[in-house]
């Protein structure tokens, strides 16, 4: 008993002691630090490269500098809607990018264009298939892109694009603080006032306007008709954010989707829907239909997402019941707060004075001062994509005043600022033989996109140690200055497999043929696979997936469809022409799959030899290539998985695909912090 009393203060010193020691010793340590950041910073002037050193230095476990990665991410992230700003920062940051630059290009030589031969001139026109078309027009782009190519190389482009940014610096009101349209101007814009530096937080947009009176519509898209030859009265007007900046060939994506049914649609009441639509794919609604958002629900920088309002006849029965039991309570207690209902924001042939507002979480829209909606942020989008607002439907717009725009740099061309952080640089390839080569298809503007997948499943430890390869594969875009940066953003990272063909959406195809090249020639890689830059790929469990089936068979493996029919109407219509068969052969979706070095030897040599018969749908041709190799080579085993998703992300996703550059972020974050493949369904 004395001696346990007698030691415990004992105890209690020896750890006072030691607790001051380490005090010390930590202040030591943080001394030391200290002193190399101010090394490391004054010696290379860049605090990136600390950043790297830091990370280069605890490479002891395998996922840890990819962790540390994320983390560091997680510490920069600025506030949001405004990711760039660290891009900004950094550019205004002396000559330090520019260096890294030449001493990366000195330290290594990177192949960027692919080595896939078309050879135009062999081309032969006289053969009458169905790919004829799309050989012809696969033609044409080759030698445009053959010229485009020459000219980079050459340093032409480059020359000339920096004289037009000259040109534009020198005329300083590239963005203004406001932009206002009449509605006339409008109308002879197109409905369209563009918004040339995207919003900013705090910036808001005004229209005054006044909705239409309804027309009665036999086909109405919003509702249905009660009988054959009946009619249905609509009103409806749509407004939306847009973001003008995108890729070629798509929709620009809707950031805010904004569209108020005087009429009502198929619900029977007058309804606001909002919704964004992000590469062709169209989120899920939000509805406001005159009830306020519940209180547990989400709410948009403390708003809720939708208010209330009363019916056309004023009161509903509802509001009766409501009202019968305020007379009650005042009667009783006469304290009840009187809360004043106002009815549906728009009316027919009623001037409105709509407010947009952009937030720190999302979108606001009141109507004649009065708050209506609030939209919470979704997709990735931030606000400098919003580069032009419409304004469409049964309306008369008077006017419409942008105003507190953002009046520094445009950072949705974010290529300016290269991070040229060699974190993301792609490493060397070593002589061992490569697993998997996974070619993702991307475009020459999808910057964000490539970072995101460079900051995410490319950091992953099988593709750091070059197991896993993975290029981006891009082609040649009509606008030079996006070539320029292109190539440059080529050479820094080494990630980047240029196609020198002119880009089109038909001749994705050709990209393809380019991946199976690459992987099947230049690094004669045991498996090629072929994803998009918005698929998130989980790399060793598909690795897993593919090792499944022995070595020395063939193997395709995807989210494989059979018995397909053609869509032969609407927008993507596929003619009889194209193609001629009733069914498509059983093909694999296109946003990840998976084939073996032989089918893709196969198909580089019959397209070499311009055997290879061309769809513009380039997941269906894969299919036919791969039965084409069945029939005539080699029986291939076909393995199919749901699990490599084609419209989102399920839950122990192998693939998840149309992620946006931040949810591609936070599902490696989850991955490398929970080791679980959880979906991040941000909005
Ligand atoms: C449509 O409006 C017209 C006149 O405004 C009215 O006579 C007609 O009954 C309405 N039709 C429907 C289906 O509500
Ligand atoms: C592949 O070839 C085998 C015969 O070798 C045949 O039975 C099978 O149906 C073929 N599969 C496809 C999808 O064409």
């Amino acid at each position: 008993m004395r001696n346990s009393k007698l030691s415990k203060p004992n105890k209690w010193e020896n750890f006072v002691m030691f607790v001051s020691l380490s005090k010390k010793r930590s202040v030591q340590i943080l001394m030391l630090v200290g002193l190399l950041y101010i090394l490391l910073v004054t010696t290379l002037e860049i605090p990136v490269v600390y950043r790297n050193g830091f990370n280069t230095l605890s490479q002891d476990r395998l996922t840890r500098p990819e962790k540390l990665g994320s983390e560091w991410d997680l510490q920069e992230r600025p506030a949001p809607g405004r990711p760039f700003r660290r891009l900004i920062y950094r550019e205004t940051e002396s000559e330090a990018p520019a260096r890294a630059l030449v001493s990366s290009e000195l330290r290594r030589t990177v192949r960027i264009i692919s080595g896939l031969k078309f050879e135009p001139e062999r081309f032969d026109p006289s053969s009458k298939d169905e790919s004829f078309e799309l050989l012809e027009s696969a033609k044409v782009a080759w030698e445009v892109g053959g010229k485009l190519w020459e000219e980079l190389e050459s340093g032409k482009t480059s020359k000339a694009f920096k004289e037009d940014e000259e040109k534009k610096k020198r005329g300083s009101s590239s963005c203004p603080l406001s932009v206002s349209l009449s509605g006339s101007d409008l109308l002879a814009r197109g409905n369209l006032i563009e918004l040339p530096c995207g919003l900013a937080l705090g910036s808001h947009i005004t229209v005054v306007a006044k909705p239409r009176a309804a027309h009665s519509e036999m086909d109405p898209k919003i509702t249905m008709l009660k009988g054959e030859d009946e009619t249905v009265n609509v009103s409806q007007f749509i407004m939306e954010l847009q973001g003008l900046k995108a890729v070629e060939g798509e929709d620009p994506p809707r950031i805010l989707h904004f569209n108020p049914r005087l009429k009502g649609d198929w619900s029977g009441k007058p309804v606001i829907e909002q919704n964004t639509c992000y590469r062709m794919q169209w989120s899920s609604a939000q509805r406001c239909e005159g009830w306020r958002s519940s209180d547990d629900e989400e709410t948009v920088d403390g708003q809720v997402k939708c208010e209330k309002w009363v019916g056309e006849n004023g009161i509903s029965s509802k509001e009766e019941h409501n009202k019968a039991t305020w007379w009650l309570s005042r009667f009783i207690r006469r304290s009840k707060k009187v809360t004043v209902e106002w009815p549906f924001p728009f009316t027919e042939e009623k001037l409105f004075v709509l407010t947009l507002t952009a937030g720190l979480e999302g979108y606001h829209v009141s109507v004649d001062g009065r708050h209506v909606t609030s939209f919470p942020f979704r997709t990735g989008f931030t606000l400098e994509d919003a580069t032009g607002l419409t304004v469409t439907g049964d309306i008369d717009v008077d006017s419409v005043i942008a105003g507190s725009l953002p009046t520094s740099h445009p950072s949705f061309a974010p290529q300016r600022y290269l991070e040229l952080s060699s974190n993301w640089q792609a490493p060397s390839i070593h002589d061992e033989e490569v697993e998997l080569f996974i070619g993702i298809l991307s475009a020459g503007n999808h910057f964000a996109e490539r970072m995101a997948v460079r900051k995410s499943w490319m950091q992953h430890t099988l593709i750091r140690s070059s197991k896993v390869v993975a290029r981006f594969f891009v082609a040649l875009h009509s606008r030079k200055s996006v070539n320029v940066e292109l190539k440059k953003e080529a050479e820094f990272f080494g990630d980047i497999v240029i196609v020198p063909y002119m880009d089109s959406y038909d001749l994705v195809v050709l990209k393809t043929v380019a991946i199976c090249e690459y992987g099947a020639y230049q690094l004669a890689a045991k498996y090629v696979m072929k994803c998009d830059d918005d698929t998130f790929v989980r790399i060793d469990a598909v690795l897993t997936e593919v090792k499944k089936t022995p070595m020395d068979r063939s193997l395709y493996i995807g989210n494989i469809n059979y018995y397909h029919k053609p869509l032969r109407q609407g927008k993507w219509a596929v003619s009889y022409e194209e193609w001629p068969e009733e069914d498509y052969p059983p093909y694999a979706n296109g946003p990840g799959y998976i084939l073996s070095r032989d089918i893709s030897h196969f198909i580089v040599k019959e397209f070499e030899q311009h055997k290879l018969r061309l769809f513009k749908m380039e997941d269906v041709s894969m299919g036919m290539w791969v039965e084409q190799f069945n029939n005539s080579v080699k029986s291939v085993d076909y393995v199919h998985s749901f699990k490599f998703c084609q419209f989102g992300c399920i839950e122990n996703y192998l693939t998840a695909h149309y992620q946006s550059p931040r949810q591609m972020i936070c599902l490696w974050d989850k991955l490398v912090m929970t080791g679980k493949p959880h979906c991040c369904n941000l909005r």
